[in-house]
């Protein structure tokens, strides 16, 4: 609470080099990531820092990082060792989001040319941060200890895409399963208000935004702080904003699925026919393991509400394999899941020990070449279950949103509802612009996308 005035009287008692202020922002990891870095963004704007396309030319070099998986974390620090050499330059570095909150001030040791190290839940203070920056202290941190509620909102928000937008709704998590860095990384579960939420889906659709996607680490254990609407009635709330044609939500977590989230889809048109529902495991004893508090069943019965819907919904999901103490019989129970639900996509990965995770105590049990034998298997099959599922697409009428044109293929780029790509061509003399929507008949298929005919 002492920073703001501490700074407001630095400044004023030393001048703030005037410097020109670029800035160079590169995002890794979730959609959750990559909006935050859409408010930074604005946030920077906003201090008066313009952005620019590459390294070599801003004097604040950003990484907004990811550390779901080992990979994700080795790819900062090769990155921030590349551009080591930019420092003799004058520029200055920060690293942002999940790596930055879980190295903390060892980021500092690793890279030392790094002066800017900010978790997510720290970045309401960027301004501050910013200041102190440009004054020249070279060891900021903006760390969280899991206490804060705040959530991060800003005006200010720069989006990448003038046609469909994200909006978080809730930030960090408190499920603590056992394989998993979020709860560490981003913070205690917090939402944001319900009227806030509302207020800033309208504003979009009076910008022009067509297509709103609600976010959050576990966006459906949203929790109203006005008490106001429970996770489903937000949902058909922003689906019923004036010129909001369609709304997407994702992630959702099985625990927190409720049957009303399906009626809500079936009450209001706008809500996508797709659920992204991350099962992790078909096996109900490494489901234990996991620390995940569900059964095969106990999912495999909110799979059923989402089949019972009176429109077909599409679902994918998130799979882990080689979790330790993962058997033959376990896997097999993952690959005979996939067959039941019959998901329209899968992504799989392999288990990766992350700090200061629970899992990390129990022996990382299963060889690497198993995890790559477990994660072709599980794919292999995957992609037999998508090429019949899409195939039944064919002849079928389904409206896309265009999302640009591939001048390779001469073939506009659309999606659907269930969120699969159908690209297409037309008879028209003039191409449908991007954001349009546009109604186009099935034609062929393949594993993980459609192709079609604008219905004239
Ligand atoms: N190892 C491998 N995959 C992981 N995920 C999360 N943590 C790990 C880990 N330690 C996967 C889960 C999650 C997705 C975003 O990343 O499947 O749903
Ligand atoms: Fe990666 Fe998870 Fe952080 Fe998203 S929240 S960037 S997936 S570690």
């Amino acid at each position: 609470m002492m920073a703001e005035p501490q700074i407001v009287d630095a400044l004023q008692e030393k001048e703030v080099p005037a410097r020109s202020k670029t800035f160079y922002l590169e995002t890794f990891g979730c959609q959750m990531n990559v909006h935050d870095s859409e408010k930074v963004i604005g946030t920077l704007v906003q201090q008066g820092y313009r952005q620019v396309e590459t390294e070599e030319d801003a004097d604040l070099i950003l990484y907004n990082t990811c550390s779901i998986r080992d990979k994700a974390e080795q790819k900062v620090f090769h990155r921030l060792n590349d551009f080591k050499k930019l420092t003799d330059q004058g520029k200055r570095f920060g690293v942002l989001g999940c790596v930055a909150q879980q190295e903390g001030e060892h980021i500092f040791e690793r890279a030392p040319h790094v002066s800017l190290v900010a978790g997510s839940a720290s970045y309401r203070k960027l301004p501050e941060m910013l200041v102190r920056l440009e004054l020249g202290d070279r060891r900021i941190t903006g760390l969280d200890d899991r206490q804060t509620e705040e959530t991060f909102e800003t005006e200010f928000t720069v989006r990448s895409n003038p046609h469909r937008g994200y909006i978080t709704i809730i930030e960090g998590c408190d499920k603590f399963c056992a394989y998993c860095v979020v709860p560490f990384t981003r913070g205690k579960e917090r939402s944001r208000t319900s009227s806030s939420v509302l207020a800033e889906a309208r504003r979009m659709a009076d910008a022009g935004y067509t297509e709103i996607q609600l976010l959050g680490q576990n966006v459906n254990s949203y929790r109203d702080p006005e008490g106001k609407k429970s996770f489903a009635e937000l949902l058909a709330a922003v689906g019923e904003v004036p010129g909001i044609r369609r709304v997407r939500f994702t992630t959702s977590h099985p625990r927190d699925f409720t049957r009303d989230i399906v009626e809500a889809m079936d009450a209001v048109p706008t809500l996508c026919d797709h659920v992204h529902l991350p099962v992790q495991s078909g096996s109900s004893h490494v489901l234990k393991l996991m620390q995940r508090e569900y059964t095969r069943e106990w999912y495999l019965e909110r799979i059923s509400w989402i089949k019972a819907a009176k429109r077909q919904i599409s679902m994918t999901t998130d799979i882990i394999v080689g979790f330790p103490g993962e058997t033959p019989e376990d896997f097999e129970q993952t690959i005979t899941l996939l067959h039941e639900v019959q998901y329209d996509g899968v992504f799989a990965f392999k288990y990766s020990p992350r700090p200061n995770t629970p899992a990390l105590s129990m022996p990382d049990s299963i060889p690497d070449e198993v995890k790559s034998q477990r994660l072709q298997i599980l794919l292999d099959r995957q992609r037999e279950i998508q090429r019949v599922n899409y195939s039944k697409h064919i002849g079928h009428v389904l409206e896309v949103m265009v999302e640009g044109y591939n001048q390779t293929r001469g073939q506009v780029i659309g999606r659907t509802s269930q969120n699969k790509t159908l690209n297409f061509t037309s008879s028209q003399p003039i191409l449908p612009a991007a954001g349009s929507y546009v109604q186009v008949k099935v034609t062929k298929s393949f594993p993980n996308s459609l192709l079609g005919e604008a219905v004239a």
